[in-house]
């Protein structure tokens, strides 16, 4: 068991450097042999964290612009079926705590809490993100638009395999576009389901391997041309963006990571596909 109760601050367990400018840092990626990082365990989160400290600042304009709005619509859905969660949860009169794993800047935190809030929900939200850039940008959040629901939202700089809180203490794990990016998805997987009690839920939203081979052509080379694009003109290193399609091509099918969900005391209730299982959203229930 780890240290750390439900509800308290997190420790950091991962230290992004600090920033040195937005450029220099694009920069020093593309020196980097990106396929070489994203085949390697042991060198991948070291693309990882610094990439999203550069992107951190645009992170949100750019899901916007990339999917055509349909990535608010996607969170949307898991905010909804969160909620749901929250609503038939056996919390015995405490309030509910919902683990945002890889929050970047808080999109799916923030929208849970304020959602309970408003349902009449008691809930807390622990966010946890490896880049600290993504941290700042989650607090600073939080301290203007969405000040209302600050008292409620806790986010920490950690890594979501090694989260500090108790085995169990967690009624709702939310994990958007989050598990793609682990050096280890099993591992991960495996996190939330030590996190979660019995009987609580796991919601994940993100990018998959679409298995048709003509249509998962046709989706990466989109998603490769247009993210080397945004790359190049935002941060003049198309390895930033161009990344998504990328990681993607490592990652597994929809199907396949349902599997993983099932081998890790998961019962996969649901899973929604989108863009032909270019995207998707799993919600399994811990056993
Ligand atoms: C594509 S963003 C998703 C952010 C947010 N969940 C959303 O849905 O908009 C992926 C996030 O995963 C974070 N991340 C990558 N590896 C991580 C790790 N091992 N632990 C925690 N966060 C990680 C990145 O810093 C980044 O903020």
């Amino acid at each position: 068991m780890k240290d750390g109760t439900a509800g308290e601050p997190l420790s950091p367990l991962r230290r992004s450097p600090a920033p040195r400018g937005a450029h220099a840092d694009a920069r020093a990626l593309a020196a980097l042999d990106i396929a070489a990082h994203l085949a390697d365990p042991a060198r991948k989160q070291a693309f990882v964290t610094p990439m999203f400290d550069v992107i951190a600042p645009r992170y949100d304009d750019f899901t916007r612009l990339f999917s055509f709005g349909m990535d608010a619509r996607w969170k949307r859905d898991a905010i909804t079926a969160g909620l749901e969660t929250l609503q038939h949860a056996s919390t015995h009169g405490r309030r509910a705590l919902i683990l945002d794993a890889a929050c970047g800047t808080g999109d799916l935190a923030i929208g849970l809490v304020r959602g309970a809030h408003r349902a009449g929900l008691a809930a807390q939200a622990v966010g946890v993100d490896a880049a600290g850039e993504m941290v700042r940008a989650a607090r600073a959040r939080l301290h203007g638009p969405d000040a209302d629901v600050a008292a409620h939202v806790n986010i920490a700089h950690g890594d979501m395999t090694a989260v500090a809180l108790r085995d169990g203490a967690v009624d709702l794990v939310t994990a958007g576009y989050a598990v793609r990016n682990a050096p280890e998805p099993a591992l991960a997987v495996a996190e939330f389901a030590r996190l979660l009690r019995p009987g609580g839920v796991l919601i994940t939203l993100d990018f998959y391997r679409p298995t048709f081979a003509p249509w998962r052509e046709l989706f990466l080379g989109y998603l490769r041309v247009a993210g080397d694009l945004v790359g190049w003109t935002w941060h003049r290193s198309p390895v930033v963006y161009g990344y998504i399609a990328r990681s993607i091509r490592h990652f597994v099918t929809a199907r396949d990571f349902a599997m993983l969900l099932e081998s890790h005391s998961f019962r996969v209730r649901t899973v929604r596909r989108w863009l032909g299982g270019g995207v998707a959203m799993h919600i399994a229930e811990r056993r």
